[in-house]
């Protein structure tokens, strides 16, 4: 059937509507049930197969372009309609960024967020090759030759292969070309082999080479380890082994190398270890901190505590005038990479203390500037209501969520808080996802 795509909503779908079926709630009633399409341009109309319908609306994907939107370009990597690792690549940049946008102002106005929204920005000018981390799936073909994948377009549990990602480095597409000539070519018994993970320190040149199988052996695992290291920087080659298959049941073996990699955010250093979070597109993160030490706006002598820190990285980079940083955070090892990068960028302001948020005692830290950056999931309301009682002078709120954020600055203003700027920031184009900062004071 022919629809044409109105607008971009959640998580990279267009919408158009069928015409026939209940409207959704919100929606326009005089149309049917709303229909949501992926990899699409607002403006095209397209002809779609349906492959899921409910009551009220339904899902389908692309069978012909019949007449592109002036928006649409053409995708430069050569997976884009195979491949489920990004939306946007049908889209210019700056009408990504428009798009964004938009998506970012009707989610808080749902939400009824009243806050002054700055125009968005991009984190970098990099609008391809940023992401400094990726994981590939080992794909055996019927020549028992193995093949890099990734979860596919339009169903993301077939697997897609692929020989380059464009919003990796380049030197992240050598290290897949290289381990895929060697291992066909030297290894026979493939099996075991279930996923590579990449990370980069892009402003050091440090790689970190994680290999997962499911059994004890990586086969083939000198030559491996040869090959790798051949490539330039190579610091860190990691044998992991998951019997079932499962990321959370886990050992790492050290096969190569230094346990860590390091990257460099603005003047600072910050090691890594394979178990810590960190921000995937490093230059981006740079705009990312800037705004956020902007909005806390520190002085000499305040406090600074920030919560779910990672490896550290906000509060070494707010830590110059603060009178003392306390950082916390759930992940052993991400707390031990905060502790070596204060010592490594020289800082003696900051503790890091492991601990999982929900079980903190917060009203310990008065007037303090409090910085949160969840997990996508946001945060518990039950946290909020605590958060709410404490008396910070200031609250940091960031996001790579913009759904679960403005769900959460919904309660937080339920509770007498006012959001007073936000900052929309791209640091994932080609992407649907958005990162936002937001300053919170408490009502007067
Ligand atoms: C979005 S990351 C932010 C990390 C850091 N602020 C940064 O900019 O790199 C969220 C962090 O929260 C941690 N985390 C998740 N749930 C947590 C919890 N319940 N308590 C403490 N930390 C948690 C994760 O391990 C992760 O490091």
């Amino acid at each position: 059937m022919e629809v044409e795509i109105e607008k971009m909503v959640f998580a990279g779908s267009g919408l158009a509507h069928l015409d026939y079926g209940e409207p959704l709630r919100g929606h326009d009633q005089s149309k049917g049930k709303a229909l949501f399409v992926r990899k699409v341009v607002p403006g095209d109309i397209v002809e779609v197969k349906l492959v899921d319908e409910k009551k009220d609306f339904a899902f389908g994907v692309v069978e012909k372009v019949i007449k592109p939107s002036e928006m649409r370009i053409d995708p430069p990597c050569k997976y884009f309609y195979q491949c489920g690792g990004c939306e946007h690549q049908n889209i210019s940049y700056q009408n990504q960024l428009k798009i964004k946008e938009e998506l970012v102002g009707e989610s808080l106005l749902r939400n009824k967020i009243d806050a002054k929204v700055l125009p968005i920005i991009a984190g970098s000018d990099k609008e391809f090759f940023y992401r400094n981390s990726i994981r590939y799936m080992f794909l055996l073909d019927n020549k028992n030759q193995i093949q890099f994948a990734r979860h596919g377009y339009p169903d993301d549990r077939e697997l897609v292969a692929v020989d380059r990602c464009l919003l990796q480095s380049e030197k992240s597409n050598l290290i897949l070309e290289k381990l895929r000539q060697y291992i066909n070519k030297n290894i026979v018994e493939k099996k075991s082999l279930w996923q590579l993970k990449i990370r980069e320190g892009k402003r050091t040149g440090d790689v970190m080479v994680e290999i997962i199988t499911s059994s004890d052996d990586l086969p083939g695992k000198k030559g491996i380890v040869d090959v790798l290291k051949q490539i330039d920087g190579i610091k860190s080659i990691y044998h992991t082994i998951t019997p079932a298959k499962s990321l959370l049941k886990l050992r790492r073996r050290l096969i190569f190398g230094s346990p860590v990699i390091q990257e460099k955010i603005g003047s600072y250093t910050f090691q890594i270890s394979p178990e810590s979070f960190f921000q995937t597109n490093s230059e981006g993160v740079k705009t990312l901190y800037d705004k956020i030490k902007e909005f806390a706006n520190v002085e000499i002598g305040d406090e600074i505590v920030d919560l779910y820190c990672g490896t550290g990285s906000i509060g070494i980079y707010l830590s110059t005038l603060a009178k003392k940083v306390t950082g916390i955070e759930v992940v052993p090892e991400a707390i031990r990479d905060a502790k070596d990068n204060a010592k490594i960028n020289k800082i003696t302001n900051c503790e890091f203390i492991c601990s999982d948020i929900s079980n903190l005692a917060i009203q310990q830290y008065n007037n303090c500037i409090l910085i949160l950056d969840p997990p996508r999931a946001g945060l518990s309301k039950d946290l909020i209501g605590k958060l709410t009682t404490d008396n910070w002078k200031r609250l940091i709120y960031t996001s790579c969520n913009p759904a679960t954020f403005a769900r959460d600055l919904k309660y937080f203003m339920e509770k007498g808080i006012t959001a007073k700027k936000i900052q929309p920031i791209d640091m994932f184009p080609q992407t649907h996802h958005t990162e936002l900062v937001a300053e919170l004071l408490k009502k007067d």
